[in-house]
């Protein structure tokens, strides 16, 4: 395909595709994650830690700016991009700026988190992955049954569960820092990047 020379390809496809994805089956995990809606919601919590594989494989092997190599910035880059913030002309940087590049590795480790803990209060239940190869692996049949009627639950205490969704709350506080940054950065920078997320390319920087 035609490009003209204007602008640049930053996202590749699937990065997009990951990232809308992720979009949508959060919300998907958020609004499931009741005990009514539980199958619903460990199954988009799959799909979540599916879309994590992915990502980190691709940080490594990936396209230019999907590496972790290209967005992994010292200490002092973040704080230099977040002082040039305040000067209303920060350095523009084709990939993930600075700041941005530490909100995607917190929203990366955040979501391990919470998958994590998510499938141990899964398994508190009797449920899940974990439960299947706990049961399969340390209990003898008769109990694993016991375990999956349920004689099992309640022995320990709620802590995988509290644990969940104060991972849950942590990724409500990143969710907004990361819409707050990916404005600003839009706003001072003069360049939609919900947009370059959507079509993978950025106008090149005429600075
Ligand atoms: C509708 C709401 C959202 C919008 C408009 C949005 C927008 C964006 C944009 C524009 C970027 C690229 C930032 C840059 O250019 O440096 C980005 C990256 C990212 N966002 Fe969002 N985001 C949204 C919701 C979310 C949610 C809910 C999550 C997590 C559950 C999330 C996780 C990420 C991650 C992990 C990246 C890094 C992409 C990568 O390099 O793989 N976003 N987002
Ligand atoms: C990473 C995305 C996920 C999000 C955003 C998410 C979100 C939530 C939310 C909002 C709740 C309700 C917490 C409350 O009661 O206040 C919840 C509960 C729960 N989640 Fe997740 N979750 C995720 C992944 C998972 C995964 C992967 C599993 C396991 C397969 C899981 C298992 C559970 C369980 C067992 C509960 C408790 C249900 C109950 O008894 O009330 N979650 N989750």
């Amino acid at each position: 395909m035609m490009h003209d020379t204007s602008s640049i390809k930053v996202w590749d496809i699937s990065i997009r595709l990951f990232h809308w994805s992720l979009v949508i089956f959060f919300v998907i995990a958020y609004i499931t994650g009741e005990v009514e809606t539980e199958t619903l919601h460990a199954w988009a919590g799959y799909v979540i830690i599916a879309l994590l594989v992915y990502r980190l494989v691709w940080g490594l092997i990936g396209s230019c700016y999907a590496r972790f190599s290209d967005f992994i910035y010292s200490p002092a880059a973040i704080r230099d991009y977040l002082k040039s913030l305040i000067t209303l002309h920060p350095k523009h940087y084709p990939g993930h700026n600075p700041a941005g590049g530490l909100m995607v590795i917190l929203l990366l480790l955040g979501l391990m988190a919470t998958s994590w803990s998510g499938l141990k209060a899964y398994e508190a239940e009797g449920k899940g992955p974990l439960a299947v190869s706990t049961i399969s692996l340390t209990i003898p049949t008769a109990q694993a049954d016991d375990w999956k009627h349920g004689k099992y639950q309640g022995r320990g205490d709620d802590f995988w569960e509290e644990a969940h969704e104060a991972c849950v709350s942590f990724m409500l506080l990143l969710i907004v820092l990361h819409l707050g940054g990916v404005a600003v950065s839009s706003l001072l920078h003069r360049e939609n990047l919900v947009r370059a997320m959507v079509t993978g390319r950025k106008p090149v920087h005429r600075e």
